[in-house]
């Protein structure tokens, strides 16, 4: 057993996990970026009252989640690392003023985000997001085109079988009817609810239907549900959603139990599953509407939807579907290896002036003997091996074309020259 070992629910991205990660998030910046979408950067952690304003107090994610930073002396913030990042694009979309720039802000991210939940297959203390988010636009076209993005993200990576799963939770004109009504069920069955649950009752109350708890799975499934009592404006929202989805061509299903675990959702709510997953109730990703999320956070009332991409669980998905998902790791194009083992200066300073051209290239730097050198080059899956040798003195040296077991001598002078046009002719040829 090693000394030390990553945090629990944290994992190392080996190169191999990485390679995939890079995929995913080229994909998702270039495919955002055919919508109008362009990158931003907000800190790891914020003010923690971005968070409990944004996210709610009474939620999983800021109650029992978030990762609180203990303040220093002399800097009696209360922060905590961010445990999603649409709260800290809201609180940076107020900060700079971006309500006078043309609406909607299109905005993406990626990175990590921090629960402190508890750990299992798909659900990390560390994880990372491909976050989407355009915010000034009322919908409801806006909210079937991110639909439609999210959608074609999975298609274009590889998943197969992504259904969407959508619904509608109101807004302030509809909701309070319909959380008075989800008060007086749940003081029916007072009984059956886990402490936890009855402690948020009087809350938030809206929390219970997301409840992890199973002792809640057939008390929720019973509950009344918001979809049956949305506003007349809410409903024609939901009802034009739907219709923009039919059209695009998105296939979809409403699932009026979904609710989301955050409290800025507004109206459209929506997340990303792969059909008949067995024994998987994970997400790859979820989102919704968030009218209310910008004047919490001290700006103008401001309408915006997004959602997130769970790059950890597409990866996982990905891999138990067997689909190869990053594409295979080039060997370099050339190693530069030389039959004076002590002599690493030449080497390295032959294989320097290839990378400075622009090439793929490794000098042996090991000190041993020329075929061991050779051996390793052929390992890598190097094409050309540089062999330093005698005529070095002369200003040459001995190219090998590892594949076909060809050699000839070239001036080092045109040695850049000569591997990028043998290179370019192996690819089209
Ligand atoms: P979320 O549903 O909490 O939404 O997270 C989005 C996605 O992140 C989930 O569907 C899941 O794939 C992944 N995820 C969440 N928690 C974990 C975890 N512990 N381990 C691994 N993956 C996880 C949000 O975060 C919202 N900010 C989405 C959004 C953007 N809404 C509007 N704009």
């Amino acid at each position: 057993m090693p000394t030390f070992r990553a945090p629990r629910g944290t994992r190392d991205l080996l190169p191999d996990d990485r390679a995939v990660f890079d995929h995913l998030e080229r994909t998702a910046t270039s495919l955002t970026a055919r919508y109008g979408y362009r990158g931003i950067e907000t800190p790891l952690f914020e003010q923690a009252a971005v968070f409990e304003r944004g996210i709610g107090e009474v939620t999983d994610v800021v109650e029992k989640e978030l990762f609180r930073i203990a303040p220093r002396t002399e800097e009696a913030e209360a922060w905590a690392l961010r445990p999603e990042p649409t709260a800290g694009i809201a609180r940076a979309y107020v900060q700079h003023g971006m309500q006078t720039w043309p609406q909607p802000v299109k905005l993406t991210t990626t990175g990590p985000m921090f629960r402190y939940d508890r750990p299992q297959a798909g659900r990390y203390r560390q994880f990372w997001q491909f976050d989407v988010e355009a915010i000034g636009d009322a919908g409801p076209a806006i909210d079937a085109e991110i639909i439609e993005l999210g959608h074609r993200f999975y298609t274009e990576v590889g998943v197969q079988g992504v259904e969407v799963l959508v619904n509608s939770i109101g807004d302030p004109a509809c909701r309070p009817a319909y959380v008075a009504e989800l008060v007086e069920y749940y003081r029916g069955h007072l009984a059956a609810l886990p402490p936890t649950e009855r402690d948020r009752l009087e809350r938030n109350v809206l929390r219970l239907l997301d409840s992890k708890d199973p002792a809640m799975t057939g008390l929720n499934a019973a509950a009344p549900r918001i979809t049956d009592r949305l506003c007349e404006a809410c409903a024609a929202h939901f009802e034009s959603v739907k219709s923009h989805l039919t059209a695009l061509g998105v296939p979809f299903r409403v699932d009026s139990g979904l609710v989301r675990g955050l409290d800025y959702y507004t109206r459209t709510a929506f997340e990303f599953y792969v059909a008949g997953r067995a024994g998987q109730q994970q997400a790859l990703g979820g989102g919704g509407r968030y009218d209310g999320l910008v004047a919490l956070l001290g700006g103008k009332p401001t309408p915006g939807i997004g959602f997130g991409l769970g790059l950890d669980r597409v990866a996982l998905v990905l891999a138990e579907q067997g689909g190869s998902t990053a594409p295979a790791v080039e060997g370099p194009l050339a190693v530069v290896v030389g039959a004076d083992p002590e002599d690493t200066v030449s080497r390295l300073r032959v294989a320097t002036e290839l990378r400075a051209a622009g090439l793929r290239a490794r000098a042996d730097l090991a000190r041993r003997k020329l075929g061991r050198q050779l051996e390793a080059a052929g390992k890598d899956g190097a094409h050309f091996a540089v062999i330093l040798g005698d005529e070095l003195g002369q200003g040459q040296v001995q190219v090998r074309d590892l594949e076909a077991g060809t050699q000839r001598v070239v001036a080092i002078a045109d040695l850049a020259r000569e591997l990028a046009r043998a290179e370019a002719s192996h690819k089209h040829g």
